[in-house]
């Protein structure tokens, strides 16, 4: 134990300290306090202080234990799902435990010194050292080494991620625009926005790209960011350029992201959520897709949809004759064929809306329609009351009313 002994020189240098009085005065008291504690102690004597102090030092070990555990936390990068996030995870340990050896061979070195050269009664300022050959050459091979034992199993990473998967992917195209996502897997016909579901156990390809500006793809716990650029042909009649992330999810469960490369005002409401399944769930969720929800219709053919509530038969009418949310918005089965703005088949069925800003209930659903700026600045969809303008043609405010709206969001919460 080194405690008596930094007592001991620590009250010397206290003393002595005229800089801060008030200070010092307050640390020999302490150390008074601590000094008298130990002596209680060894008499066998009861001390308050020291019990006071003890329970203060458990609670600050407790509550550092207890904040390493138990929370869950949705965006963690150090919980890897898939074979690419277990890459990343695999290089932050290696690091992690460097940088761990690094600091237990420091703090050693700094105790020995503290102990073994501290200052004596009565010892005369010793000579100050200059340049030592041996420890200099030893710290630096030592990083050296350290750095060459960190950069292999990176490079070697990077090109494992980077390499297309052997056998059977699924292959989803992910556009990013302002301010949501677009989900299309070709295979299947499928197209959603903002919550993309995957099966567990086949390898995924995402193709990566943007219809504005750089976005960035980033599900913490499926890995790294990859960047969402617009696509390029690096000359003509060449290649286009896209960028791909390729994984295996290894559990189920709902991941959550967000767009990680500054887009706009609204860039930090960008969110994906990515619903890992069993193999049988993700065809139940794509045949669901393929199949028109029943109230969906579009009025002309709504007379199959017998067993229906009158709102959202009010709602669907709103959708299709008093209002142009078509013109941007498709629902599989029907005649809306907008592409502009999120595919809403299905739409009820997601557990946010926004791009996961809010949660999918009716009552949202009518904040959104109603005044999707007060939610998401900057969005490009026209309000009730304001006109939008996208890629230089304006959309005029739709003009709902209250009544239309409750209809419309009871119309689209119906379709899951
Ligand atoms: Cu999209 Cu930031």
């Amino acid at each position: 134990m080194f405690a008596p002994v930094a007592e001991a020189s620590g009250k010397r240098r206290i003393a002595r300290s005229a800089a801060g009085p008030r200070i010092a005065l307050r640390g020999v008291m302490s150390l008074r306090r601590l000094t008298q504690a130990r002596l209680n102690q060894a008499r066998g004597m009861k001390n308050a202080n020291l019990l006071r102090w003890m329970r203060q030092v458990g609670l600050l070990l407790t509550m550092a234990m207890v904040s390493a555990c138990g929370e869950e936390y949705l965006q963690s990068t150090i919980d890897p799902v898939t074979d690419y996030g277990e890459v990343s995870q695999s290089l932050y340990l290696q690091v992690f435990w460097w940088t761990m050896i690094v600091l237990a061979v420091v703090w050693a070195v700094m105790a020995y010194i503290l102990v073994r050269f501290r200052e004596k009664p009565g010892q005369e300022r010793p000579k100050p050292v200059h340049g030592h050959m041996g420890l200099e050459i030893a710290w630096t091979i030592a990083p050296a080494i350290i750095v060459v034992a960190i950069t292999i199993p990176t490079i070697k990473g990077v090109f494992k991620v980077q390499r297309p998967p052997e056998g059977d992917a699924l292959v989803v195209e992910v556009t990013g625009k302002r301010y949501w996502w677009s989900f299309h897997i070709p295979e299947l016909g499928v197209t959603t926005a903002n919550e993309l579901h995957l099966p567990v156990g086949r390898p995924v390809s995402l193709r990566l790209e943007s219809g504005d500006v750089i976005h960035s793809f980033w599900v913490p716990r499926l890995g790294g960011k990859r960047d969402v650029n617009p696509v390029v042909t690096v000359r003509e009649g060449g290649e286009e350029k896209r960028n791909w992330m390729h994984f295996t999810l290894r559990e189920e469960g709902v991941f959550w992201g967000q767009c990680a490369e500054f887009c706009g005002e609204a860039h930090s409401l960008m969110g994906i959520r990515v619903v890992g399944e069993s193999e049988e769930d993700f065809q139940a969720w794509v045949s669901d897709w393929q199949t028109t929800a029943p109230t969906a219709n579009a009025p002309e053919d709504a007379s199959e949809a017998t067993t229906e509530n009158p709102l959202v038969a009010r709602g669907r009418e709103v959708f299709f004759r008093e209002s142009y949310c078509v013109l941007c918005h498709s629902i599989q089965g029907t005649v809306a064929p907008g592409t502009i703005g999120p595919n809403l088949t299905r739409v009820g069925g997601r557990s946010t809306i926004a791009a996961g800003m809010l949660e999918n209930t009716p009552e949202n659903l009518e904040l959104w329609i109603r005044d999707p700026r007060s939610v998401k600045p900057g969005v490009q969809m026209p309000g009730a009351q304001y006109d939008v303008t996208y890629e230089g043609v304006t959309f005029p405010p739709t003009n709902l009313d209250d009544e239309q709206i409750r209809a419309l969001a009871a119309y689209l919460s119906s379709m899951r």
